[in-house]
């Protein structure tokens, strides 16, 4: 899969994002014979700054966090293609500038008017720059050639902001050309809950109310907020990262099986399943929040979410929650999913666990099984990629002693290929104008129903409570599952 000739133009080139993520994922890209010959990059941000500061910014970018080594030679070429907008998102003339040099980019490189919009900027600029994009002509794509724009999370912070920042997206781009990045969707992990599932016969038949406990699905992280307090105050972990990235890790989980992986019968199956999920009548007791306070992580001591630069001190933002969920349909109905997520845990893991009912009947006595859980099959998004299935078998000896054993699937042992960085196979699926990775419009708003109610219920609330930085998150996310006789899975 290779793209044909195109520029991606970046908006936010100064931002972390763009630093950490955009730029070595194009360099990796390209190092990979990815780019499509004549690939140009072009750069808009508020600097003074030419054609080489941005490259630099550029190279140093790569040198720092690209997966693949650097190549000279892929470099130079990468370099030949970089150029420079400076300018504010307000500024017409510097959009009138974007354009010629967009034409001037065609005639030299032959792009043939094929552009990517990315905009890696606070969504109070989304708006300002889609209207430039229309008011200069660069939103529409002549004859032959293609626009598309990308959107970074978050798509407002409820329902009623996401629909309003749809209705400005959607009157300058039609759906068809907007892809939304959800960057979890670009994890090899994460596509591989669709391969485990409808790839093979073995799991899909016990992958219902019959069998299934309940699902598990945490994103625990050992970081704070970093330098993001601007962003994240007044957001929390739900809108950070429960409305995208769990919901749409729910959603592969318990979707029906598609009829093929083109976008549509992909999202559909997904809307599908969004749709029929519902909220515990008491949303008291079937959630949880937490904020970190202060305490150790890797050995180092760390202050509070209220201690930290930029955090109002009466600040009700939440860095852990916890939610219960249900599924309105025939595989699901009864079955549980919780879903937590939380800053300056004890470490980084993303994992799905399907946890099953036990035995109906244990011929072995009490004693023997003591220590038997219940099977699992654990999907380990990261780090430590790959699957484990729990399962209870006899510990060698004389006597039916029964014990929980592992059987263990990694990545790194199975296959030789590396996998590509989230936003590298993102990337290109833009480039190329494949869109099954990218959520639709109406899953954004369907998450968004799901998660408002909670939201509006936490606002009367008053301040999380206090976990520990380092530790597993606040004892309430603990007494939630243990109301309904479940324990969290050990990290
Ligand atoms: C982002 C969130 O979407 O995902 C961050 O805004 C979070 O708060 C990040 O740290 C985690 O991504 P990953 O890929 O490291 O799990």
């Amino acid at each position: 899969r290779v793209a044909g000739p195109c520029v991606l133009v970046l908006f936010g080139v100064t931002g972390d994002l763009a630093q950490r993520k955009l730029l070595p994922a194009i360099y990796d890209l390209g190092n990979r014979g990815l780019l499509p010959p004549g690939f140009s990059l072009v750069g808009f941000a508020r600097r003074d700054w030419a054609n080489q500061d941005f490259a630099q910014l550029t190279h140093d970018a790569i040198k720092e966090h690209a997966r693949t080594p650097f190549r000279e030679e892929v470099w130079k070429q990468l370099a030949e293609g970089i150029h420079f907008v400076p300018g504010e998102f307000s500024d017409d003339d510097a959009f009138d500038k974007l354009a010629d040099a967009l034409a001037d980019i065609d005639r030299r490189r032959g792009t043939g008017g094929n552009y990517a919009f990315y905009l890696s900027v606070p969504p109070k600029f989304f708006p300002v720059v889609v209207k430039q994009l229309q008011r200069t002509g660069l939103a529409d794509a002549p004859e032959g050639s293609w626009r598309r724009v990308v959107i970074e999370k978050p798509f407002g912070h409820d329902l009623a902001s996401a629909m309003e920042l749809n209705t400005i997206t959607s009157a300058v781009f039609p759906e068809e050309s907007v892809f939304r990045i959800d960057h979890y969707l670009g994890k090899e992990t994460v596509q591989n809950i669709m391969a485990l599932r409808f790839a093979n016969n073995l799991f899909e038949p016990i992958w219902n109310r019959g069998y299934v406990d309940h699902v598990q699905i945490t994103m625990a992280e050992d970081i704070g907020i970093g330098g993001r307090a601007g962003y994240y105050d007044g957001i929390g972990a739900a809108r950070d990262v429960i409305q995208n990235h769990l919901l749409q890790l729910l959603a592969l989980v318990a979707m029906e099986d598609p009829t093929s992986f083109d976008a549509d019968a992909l999202r559909r199956e997904k809307e599908k399943v969004l749709k029929a999920v519902r909220l515990p009548q008491d949303l008291g007791s079937s959630t949880a929040r937490g904020k970190y306070a202060a305490g150790w992580q890797g050995g180092e001591p760390v202050v509070g979410y209220l201690e930290e630069e930029g955090i109002p001190a009466d600040s009700i933002t939440e860095t852990y929650a916890a939610i219960k969920l249900e599924i309105a349909n025939r595989r699901w109905a009864g079955v549980p999913f919780y879903l937590r997520t939380g800053k300056r845990l004890g470490r980084r893991v993303t994992e799905v666990a399907v946890v099953f009912q036990r035995a109906p009947h244990l011929p072995f006595s009490k004693d023997d099984t003591e220590i038997l859980g219940q099977n699992a099959l654990v999907i380990r998004v990261q780090p430590d990629e790959g699957i484990t299935v729990r399962f209870g078998s006899k510990v060698p000896g004389t006597a039916m002693e029964v014990r929980d054993v592992s059987m263990d699937f990694a990545y790194g042992e199975s296959f030789m290929e590396s996998s590509p960085e989230a936003y590298e196979r993102l990337l290109l699926d833009v480039l190329i104008g494949d869109p099954p990775l990218f959520p639709h419009q109406r899953e954004v708003e369907l998450s968004w129903l799901i998660l408002d109610p909670i939201e509006d219920h936490w606002a009367t609330q008053g301040q999380p409570e206090d976990y520990p930085a380092g530790s597993w998150g606040p004892p309430s996310s603990d007494a939630m599952m243990a109301r309904d006789g479940r324990v969290w899975r050990r990290l």
